[in-house]
């Protein structure tokens, strides 16, 4: 795991950003697997940026969701669906028809999951994953006390990360949080060949301290990324505020990256 700690998140969201656009101009088909929440949304914001001024086309890029509440319509929106359209697709030159969600409203949950994980498989598998993590050490909606090899399937959101979504979304309403989603399993995304995750805030400095220093254990599943051997992490010093090591992976990732 790489850590870079940056001054703030606008720094640590164009790093992160140019990453991606950089692995997409050297391969014009990079899989990509996508995140919703606020924390990518600086990134994305970098990414149009790239497009606007013509440094980077995602023509020939696709993409999937990593995650979609159960019973929403793409057309809602508080749909990840519909927040994908919003902050990255309509501002990219990418295809409509290159980006995947899990359809949230599946007449057969069970059956839409195998079938996407079956589309990543032939499409080569994930380039490039980008990942949140949720002050419980969530990574996609795989909560504490998932299994560390899921695959993508039905999964139960907690109270913390309805109360969490509550808060930056549905108005603020507890009650219009969904409490089921369709999501990516951990075993899924660990099989990307690169993991970028972004974390920003005091708020994800516990999880960030699960992730990363904590042992690798199925209440943070985060942790499961220890696992990993490309894993890239983008972080404001408030959420690297509690690792014990920080000022090694600062330096570390910094000489990597050539900064
Ligand atoms: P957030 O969510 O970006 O809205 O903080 C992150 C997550 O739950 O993965």
């Amino acid at each position: 795991m790489e850590v870079v700690i940056c001054k703030t998140k606008e720094e640590a969201s164009a790093l992160a950003a140019k990453m991606i656009n950089e692995a997409v101009k050297k391969n014009p088909k990079t899989v990509l697997g996508l995140a919703t929440g606020s924390t990518p949304v600086l990134m994305y914001n970098e990414m149009a940026k790239a497009v606007k001024a013509k440094k980077v086309s995602y023509k020939e890029v696709k993409s999937w969701n990593l995650d979609e509440y159960v019973g929403l319509a793409p057309t809602h929106d508080q749909s990840y669906r519909y927040f994908m359209n919003e902050n990255l697709f309509k501002k990219i030159d990418i295809k409509l028809s290159n980006t995947h969600v899990l359809n949230g409203l599946a007449k057969n949950p069970e059956k839409e999951c195998k079938a996407y994980e079956a589309q990543i498989k032939k499409a080569g598998g994930i380039d490039i994953q980008v990942l949140g993590i949720g002050s419980d050490g969530h990574i996609a909606f795989n909560e504490p006390g998932t299994s560390l090899s899921s695959r993508t399937s039905v999964v139960y959101l907690t109270p913390s990360t309805i109360k969490d979504n509550a808060r930056l979304f549905f108005g603020g309403d507890m009650t219009k949080v969904p409490t089921q989603a369709l999501s990516m399993g951990v075993g899924t995304i660990c099989e990307a060949k690169k993991i970028i995750m972004l974390a920003f805030g005091k708020g994800k400095a516990d999880a960030l301290k699960g992730c990363v220093e904590g042992g690798m254990t199925q209440f943070c599943t985060a942790s499961a990324l220890q696992a990993h051997n490309d894993t890239w992490i983008f972080c404001d010093e408030e959420a690297a505020s509690k690792l014990k090591l920080k000022k090694y992976y600062a330096w570390r990732s910094a000489v990597k990256l050539g900064l």
